[in-house]
């Protein structure tokens, strides 16, 4: 594994989204997870399986500082009452004391975003979270936030077609990172030819090249999504061989600015 730094806190780089897995299925799936290797872990409120994560964590009889939790408070509890009473079921549900990063899940301009962010940073002194982050944030509004409370990610679509390249941008200014959601495009990537080609060459899959394109840039994370063991371990499978400085440029030149996943803020995206 290989690891970001975020303040004093080490990430991970390759974590392990758990979107669409709930109840046992999710309990499986990350206790696989963890048995392979991965120790940073993708969940949210409104993903409903704070409690499965938290009941494969403790059958993985983990030390709790060997995990790297990822949550999200969903777009309607950005109320001062609401964070709080957020932040507190996912600690119930994830039977923890702290989380290491916090996410608005996505933007809602109805909530200003000054407020909320002074909120969250009240619940991170207070100790129950390590990190403040962001998920969604064009980057207007990422600078924004970044100049207003220590923020250290900006969780966004990111995959060799769409090329984010403005969101970096304005992660990189602040000195955040990136943490890319769908960073296999869905399943996507598995028919380029592109990838199909470079992957030969380093006897890679595609997902293994696009997962090694995504961290080998150094200020982003990837957290792909899977039930299937055989899977888990193919993603990990990434920290043996390196992409070369040309290799890493044809992957870059494949986007074409698609998205997909739906806006939730109806807030327009950078276009990109
Ligand atoms: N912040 C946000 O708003 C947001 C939005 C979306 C996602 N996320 C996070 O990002 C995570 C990943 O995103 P995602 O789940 O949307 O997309 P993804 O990881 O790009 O793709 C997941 C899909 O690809 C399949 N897959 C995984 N590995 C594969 C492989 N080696 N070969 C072929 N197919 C493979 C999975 O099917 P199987 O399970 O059948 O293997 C699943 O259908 C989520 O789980 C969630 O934690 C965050």
């Amino acid at each position: 594994m290989e690891y970001l730094k975020a303040d004093s806190a080490q990430v991970p780089v390759l974590g392990f989204g758990t979107y669409k897995l709930t109840g046992d299925q999710c309990a499986r799936a990350v206790e696989e997870a963890l048995s392979i290797g991965y120790r940073h872990l993708d969940t949210a409120e409104m993903y409903k399986n704070e409690e499965a994560v938290a009941s494969a964590v403790r059958s993985a009889g983990l030390d709790r500082r060997e995990l790297f939790i990822t949550t999200k408070v969903w777009m309607d509890n950005l109320s001062p009452d609401g964070l709080r009473r957020s932040l507190a079921g996912s600690l119930e549900r994830l039977d923890t004391d702290y989380v290491d990063l916090w996410l608005i899940h996505w933007p809602n301009p109805s909530f200003p975003l000054g407020d909320t962010l002074a909120t969250m940073r009240k619940l991170a002194e207070e100790g129950k979270v390590k990190l403040l982050g962001v998920s969604n944030f064009p980057s207007a509004l990422f600078r924004e936030a970044a100049s207003m409370a220590p923020i250290v990610c900006n969780q966004v679509e990111y995959h060799p077609y769409l090329s984010q390249r403005q969101v970096l941008a304005a992660a990189r200014e602040h000195g955040a990172f990136v943490t890319a959601y769908a960073p296999i495009g869905r399943g996507k990537v598995l028919d380029d030819h592109l990838l199909q080609e470079i992957g030969t060459r380093h006897q890679k899959t595609p997902v293994q090249v696009t997962l090694r394109w995504l961290i080998q840039q150094g200020d982003v994370a990837a957290i792909p999504k899977t039930s299937r063991p055989e899977r888990m371990q193919e993603s990990i499978d990434i920290f043996d061989f390196a992409l070369t400085a040309e290799e890493m440029k044809r992957i870059d030149s494949l986007a074409r600015g698609e998205r997909l996943i739906d806006s939730m803020s109806g807030l327009p995206w950078d276009e990109d």
